[in-house]
């Protein structure tokens, strides 16, 4: 397998080192915040293989994935993606810590999760070994003493009173200055935030795979949300991967 990739569109560029890939993926300087989600999906839409993403993307997909985090104040995952990928704390490499700050980010960005039934173990890897003080959003109704054993470890943030409110996590990540927030999932994070419209962009992988069986999609949420996307980058891996950029049309 190759991490290689090469711009289709909409300029044509051959085997891309970092700085233009980073550059491919850059947000707009003049949004005042931006929330982008960063998803694989084999070509007949399934999510996961043997129940996780991983066994989708190709090596230049993880790249992408690495790289992808450089542009983040915040990275936000869902409690299921904590539990099924294993994350653990959540720590960029030194070439990363340094191109961070030389682009006026925090040398690591800050984990948040969304949990709203707190099932997350406060002596887990994804607090105990983190470089920064994690973020978990929750519902005022979660059970008050998982809300206090989290507490020692992370910022525990209510944002709604049964349901979630997605446009609330935008504002609270806001206000403590994270405005690039970049998602790596799952389906219930991806589902409910394009149901709330706070979602600007996908970068989607397309693997070259077709999976069959009934894994789920990327996008899940208890009502329909059609939102209008618009191309702006095409990436082809060298294994046949399509690393796409859709932002929304707003
Ligand atoms: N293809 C990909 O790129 C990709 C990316 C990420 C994950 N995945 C796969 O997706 C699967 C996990 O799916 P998932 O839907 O469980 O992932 P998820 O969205 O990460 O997690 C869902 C859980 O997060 C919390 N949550 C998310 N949105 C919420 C909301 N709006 N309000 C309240 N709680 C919310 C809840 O946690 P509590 O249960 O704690 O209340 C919910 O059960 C795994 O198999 C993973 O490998 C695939």
């Amino acid at each position: 397998m190759s991490a290689r990739v090469d711009m289709l569109w909409p300029r044509r560029g051959d085997d891309l080192r970092d700085e233009a890939v980073l550059a491919a993926y850059a947000p707009p300087a003049s949004a005042p915040s931006w929330l982008r989600m960063n998803f694989v999906t084999s070509l007949d839409g399934a999510g996961t293989r043997d129940g996780r993403s991983g066994g989708l993307g190709g090596d230049a997909d993880r790249r992408v994935f690495e790289l992808l985090r450089r542009w983040a104040d915040v990275v936000l995952v869902g409690a299921g993606t904590v539990r099924s990928e294993g994350y653990g704390g959540m720590r960029v490499d030194d070439d990363a810590a340094a191109w961070r700050t030389a682009h006026g980010f925090a040398a690591q960005p800050v984990l948040a999760l969304v949990s709203a039934r707190l099932d997350l173990d406060p002596a887990s890897d994804v607090f105990a070994t983190a470089p920064v003080r994690p973020i978990v959003y929750t519902v005022a109704g979660a059970d008050p003493a998982r809300r206090e054993a989290l507490a020692a470890v992370a910022d525990v943030v209510a944002v709604g009173a049964a349901d979630l409110d997605p446009a609330a996590v935008r504002a609270d990540l806001v206000g403590r200055g994270l405005r690039r927030i970049h998602s790596e999932g799952g389906p219930g994070v991806f589902g409910s935030f394009l149901a709330a419209g706070v979602v600007d962009e996908l970068c989607l992988t397309l693997a070259p795979t077709l999976e069959a069986g009934d894994a789920e999609r990327i996008a899940r949420s208890d009502r329909p949300a059609p939102t209008g996307m618009r191309l702006e980058g095409i990436l082809r891996s060298a294994d046949d991967e399509l690393l796409l950029r859709y932002r929304r049309v707003s």
